[in-house]
């Protein structure tokens, strides 16, 4: 999708556990080994929830961080999006309960569920809010707890994950080259069993046997997944440069879904671009979902490596199977 897209980015936020599982812990938990996670995914550790804490608590705290990130009120928004598929419930959505403890009465609230993709998915919806003039103030959030949807016994995809939220508030452009200048969504529903959570829908409904055979958790192709992740990266990055017609040295940061370390490489030097200008924090959180790109973007804002005006390019991939990518002009 091509268009400009009259918007900035207000405020972000983010909010994570406390808790740290490392390599180290997984040593003790499964037969595997502190160098294998490190070579094969690059992850060192990976934040979890404790108990009290779930997909909502760690949004609401995203959503109050962004909001004060943007000197408003959550009583300023129109609209709340949470991209989550680790919801607080199986319905209604995690949205309305934020809506419900952010105190804002009345505004429409509800969930996207696109996996990793999520959190692009939600911003590029609330943009065309924006533009069009139907909302002013949009409060993103892609919050997961992942730990609850992962069988700790699966050394395939347990070592992966951690739990997290990141938001941001969205509202009009207040400078005339501010704004999302190109977009793209797509989806492969042949690939939707490649990356699943079997149990607890309406096709396989909880029970004790669902319980006993572990189908409440995330089953993986990881070796199906790794390949389709390598080329899409790739690819989508390559599309928003070639539409918005830039060169590797006219973008501050590109924001990738923290899946895997050696596929956020691959696609960087396939494309030819230095590593500074490649965010990377999977090493510290792990694949947080639909969180992972909203809590690198709050990283990359409060660091202030990308000033007024510069380019930033956001790029995610997941289950669905699903991709997206959001070039944005701060
Ligand atoms: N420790 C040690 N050995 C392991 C572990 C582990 N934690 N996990 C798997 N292995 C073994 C396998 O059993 C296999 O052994 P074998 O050769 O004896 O059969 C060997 O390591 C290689 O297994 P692969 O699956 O081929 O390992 P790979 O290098 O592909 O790494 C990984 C696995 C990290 C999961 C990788 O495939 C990957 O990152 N896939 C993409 C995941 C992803 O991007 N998901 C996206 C979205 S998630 C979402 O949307 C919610």
């Amino acid at each position: 999708m091509n268009g400009y897209l009259a918007i900035s980015i207000r405020g972000t936020g983010r909010a994570l556990p406390s808790r740290v599982l490392t390599n180290a812990d997984f040593e003790k938990m499964v037969d595997t080994s502190d160098e294998w996670i490190r070579t094969r995914t690059g992850i060192l550790e990976r934040r979890i929830v404790s108990d009290g804490q779930s997909t909502l608590t760690l949004a609401v705290d995203a959503a109050r961080d962004a909001l004060a990130d943007a000197g408003m009120a959550a009583t300023d928004l129109d609209l709340i999006i949470c991209a989550t598929i680790t919801p607080e419930y199986p319905f209604p959505a995690t949205a309305c309960f934020m809506q419900e403890q952010l105190g804002v009465p009345d505004i429409p609230a509800y969930d996207i569920s696109a996996a990793c993709s999520g959190f692009v998915y939600a911003l590029i919806s609330a943009a065309h809010f924006i533009h069009h003039g139907t909302y002013r103030n949009v409060l993103v959030v892609g919050a997961e707890c992942m730990s609850r949807f992962t069988d700790y016994t699966d050394r395939g995809t347990c070592i992966l994950f951690g739990d997290g939220a990141g938001a941001a508030v969205i509202g009009p452009a207040e400078r005339e080259d501010q704004g999302m200048y190109y977009c793209h969504m797509g989806a492969d529903g042949k690939g939707a069993a490649t990356i699943l959570c079997p149990g607890g829908g309406a096709r396989t409904p909880a029970s004790r046997e669902t319980v006993d055979q572990r189908l409440h958790s995330l089953k993986m192709n990881g070796r199906e997944v790794y390949k389709f992740a390598v080329t899409k990266m790739q690819q989508v990055i390559h599309d928003a440069m070639v539409a918005q017609g830039l060169a590797a040295d006219d973008i501050a940061m590109i924001i990738p879904h923290q899946s895997n370390l050696r596929i956020i490489e691959s696609a960087r030097e396939k494309l030819g671009l230095p590593a500074e200008k490649v965010f990377v924090n999977i090493d510290r959180y792990g694949n947080m979902s639909g969180a992972s790109v909203p809590v690198a973007l709050d990283e990359v804002r409060k660091s202030g490596v990308v000033g007024a005006g510069q380019w930033v390019l956001l790029v995610a991939f997941g289950a669905g199977l699903t991709w997206a990518s959001a070039l944005i002009r701060t």
